[in-house]
């Protein structure tokens, strides 16, 4: 019998996740089918419709917005990253009825940069755009890179402050609002988790932050590059960019391999999705 996955959230029509995971099949040569389901709260409630899930057979679902932190209070057995992260964005259904619960977002974005991006964190000065929950997601696996150090710039600097104290951790963090973010020696890594971008609004950031050879990483992705990716190449024309395709594609990479046991290649799957993207 074709094992079966989904993805689960409101709205989900229009999520790529479907698309990624048959690519990974393909690649990998696994049989296993994955859907798209709306779960509208108005109807049933989320515990109540990935019950349902599990009594028809599937073995395992991403979770994406607005589900993400019922997802972690419905998960049994939470795994390190999920606690610090606070959020859930893969569940695991095992045959004596604990679910795991996972959050692979992080190691998707941390893997994204150092394979396809080239670009090892090991003693880089990083700084971090947002504090909101997509940036809470990426911060323990971050650290696990060893990075020289990590700023947390936020619009509201008070949130920025209190995520960068949850760590215990030898790598230095420090946080700001927009104004004072140290910029004397530049940033090698860049990372834009604010949600500005779906806007299509900039942090009101210094361009004194991005050296010569900075990696802008927006963790938004389109058809075209994100404004925070034109700002950083018209500010340093040498700049590398990078938009959010790949930690798409590599948070689904980890979930395959925690479902499947194999671990699927990510460039080729981000090179077909963006050119079906492209039309
Ligand atoms: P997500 O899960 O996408 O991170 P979130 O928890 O609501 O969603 O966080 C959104 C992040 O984007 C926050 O860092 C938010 O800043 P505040 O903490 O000050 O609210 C940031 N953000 C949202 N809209 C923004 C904008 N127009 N300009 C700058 N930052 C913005």
């Amino acid at each position: 019998m074709t094992d079966k996955y989904a993805v689960v959230g409101y709205p989900i029509a229009h999520s790529k996740s479907p698309l990624i995971h048959r690519l990974f099949a393909e690649q990998t040569g696994q049989d296993l089918s994955y859907e798209a389901i709306l779960i509208d709260s108005e109807e049933r409630s989320f515990a109540s419709a990935i019950i349902e899930l599990q009594q028809q057979g599937y073995q395992g679902v991403n979770v994406t917005l607005p589900y993400k932190l019922d997802a972690f209070e419905y998960a049994t057995i939470k795994t390190a990253r999920a606690q610090s992260a606070h959020a859930v964005n893969t569940l695991v259904f095992q045959e004596a009825g604990e679910t795991v619960g996972d959050n692979t977002d992080g190691l998707g974005l941390v893997k994204d940069i150092e394979q396809n991006g080239q670009r090892p964190f090991q003693n880089q000065r990083v700084l971090i755009l947002g504090a909101g929950g997509a940036v809470q997601g990426i911060l323990q696996p971050l650290l696990e890179r060893h990075p020289a150090s990590i700023h947390i710039a936020n619009r509201t600097a008070q949130r920025a402050h209190v995520l960068g104290q949850r760590f215990n951790t030898a790598i230095p963090i420090t946080a700001s609002g927009w104004e004072d973010i140290p910029t004397e020696s530049g940033y090698d890594i860049i990372i834009n988790g604010t949600s500005a971008s779906l806007e299509n609004k900039l942090p009101p950031i210094s361009p004194k932050v991005l050296k010569a050879d900075s990696l802008a990483y927006d963790m938004m992705y389109g058809a075209q590059p994100t404004i925070f990716m034109e700002w950083a190449k018209q500010h340093q024309s040498q700049s590398q960019v990078m938009d959010g395709l790949g930690m798409l594609v590599g948070q689904a990479a980890e979930a395959f391999s925690l479902w499947r046991g194999v671990q699927p290649e990510t460039a080729p799957v981000i090179a077909q999705v963006r050119q079906i993207m492209a039309g």
